[in-house]
C-alpha cells in the first residue's frame, strides 16, 4: 500500500510540516536529491527509514552545481514517476522548493567549502560544484533540520564534503552514508546513466571491474604505481576518456602511496561519449 507524501514548495509549508512530524519527539532524517530517483534513491530512503521516525525527500535540481557548459537544462526531470516511487515508499513529505524559493532575487551569500572539497578530484574538473553543492546542502539542512541526513557513496567526495560541512558549521545534522547500489553488471546506478547509448552502456560497467582488479591487486600488495597504472589502462581500453583514477585515504582523501597507510578508497572519473560517470570503491 502506498501513502501519498504531503508536498511542500514554500519554506513556511515545509516548516509546518516538519514541525507536524517532530510531534511527540519523531526524529527526522533528510534525503537530498536532484530527482530522477531509481533503486539507488530508494536505498537511501530505505536506509532513512531505519534511522529515524520520519523522512523528507526534497527534489530540487539544483543550477548553481551546474557549470554553463553542463546538463541542467536537460537534467532528467520525472516528477511523477517520482512521486510515485516515494509514495511506494511511504515517505512523508516532498520538499520541492522552485528556483526562486531557492534562490530568491539578490541572492548573494555562498558556501566555500575547502579540506575534501579541494582536494584535486571532482573539484579539478568541476570547479564550480562544491561550492554549489554546500550552499544548496547548507540550505537544505536549515530548511529542513533533520536529525538525520543520508548522502550515496557513488558521490564520495561529496559525502566527505558535506560531513565536514555539517560539522564544521554545527548544524546539528548527523550525515550518513550510503552503500552504492549497482546494476546486475556492477555499473554504480545514476540517474545520468540514461544519457548512455546502447554500446556505451555495454561498456560502463569496464570502470567498476577495473576498480575492482586495482583493488585486488592494491589487497595482494602490489604497488601503488603498478596496480593503478594498470587499472587506468583497463579503463582506457574499454573506450573511456579518464578523468582521474586515484587511489586516496578514505577520510581526508589526501593521496596514498602505500595500501597499508590506513583506510584507503579509489575513486575515478571517466567519460564515455558525452556521459560523465564517477565511481569509488573501498581497498
Ligand atoms: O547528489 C545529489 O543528487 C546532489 O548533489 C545533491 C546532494 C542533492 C545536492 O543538490
Amino acid at each position: 500500500m502506498s501513502r501519498n507524501p504531503m508536498i511542500a514548495r514554500t519554506v513556511p509549508l515545509l516548516r509546518r510540516a516538519v514541525d507536524g512530524l517532530r510531534a511527540r519527539k519523531a526524529t527526522v532524517a533528510l534525503v537530498p536529491t536532484m530527482g530522477a530517483l531509481h533503486d539507488g534513491h530508494v536505498s537511501l530512503v530505505r536506509l532513512a527509514q531505519r534511522r529515524a521516525d520520519k523522512v523528507v525527500v526534497s527534489i530540487f535540481v539544483n543550477p548553481a552545481q551546474f557549470a554553463p557548459t553542463e546538463d541542467f537544462g536537460s537534467y532528467p526531470r520525472t516528477w511523477k514517476a517520482d512521486v510515485g516511487k516515494l509514495a511506494a515508499e511511504k515517505v512523508d513529505v516532498i520538499w520541492n522548493p522552485g528556483v526562486k524559493i531557492m534562490y530568491p532575487d539578490g541572492f548573494a551569500t555562498r558556501i566555500v567549502p575547502e579540506g575534501p572539497a579541494t582536494v584535486g578530484l571532482e573539484d579539478r574538473f568541476r570547479p564550480h560544484f562544491f561550492g554549489g553543492v554546500a550552499t544548496v546542502v547548507g540550505k537544505l539542512f536549515t530548511q529542513v533540520r533533520p536529525d538525520f541526513a543520508i548522502f550515496g557513496e557513488k558521490d564520495f567526495q561529496q559525502l566527505r564534503v558535506v560531513t565536514r560541512m555539517a560539522r564544521d558549521l554545527d548544524l546539528g545534522v548527523k550525515v550518513i552514508g550510503s552503500r552504492t547500489v549497482r546494476e546486475s553488471d556492477g555499473l554504480a546506478m545514476s540517474s545520468r546513466n540514461v544519457y548512455l547509448s546502447p554500446q556505451e552502456r555495454r561498456a560502463a560497467p569496464e570502470l567498476y571491474r577495473a576498480m575492482k582488479e586495482a583493488a585486488r591487486r592494491l589487497k595482494a600488495g602490489d604497488d601503488v604505481a603498478t596496480a593503478m597504472a594498470a587499472g587506468a589502462e583497463l579503463i582506457r581500453a574499454a573506450g573511456f576518456a579518464l578523468d582521474y583514477f586515484e587511489l586516496r585515504h578514505a577520510e581526508t582523501l589526501v593521496p596514498v602511496t602505500s595500501a597499508d597507510g590506513g583506510p584507503s578508497r579509489i575513486l575515478a572519473a571517466a567519460r564515455l561519449g558525452k556521459t560523465r560517470l564517477i565511481d569509488n570503491v573501498a581497498v
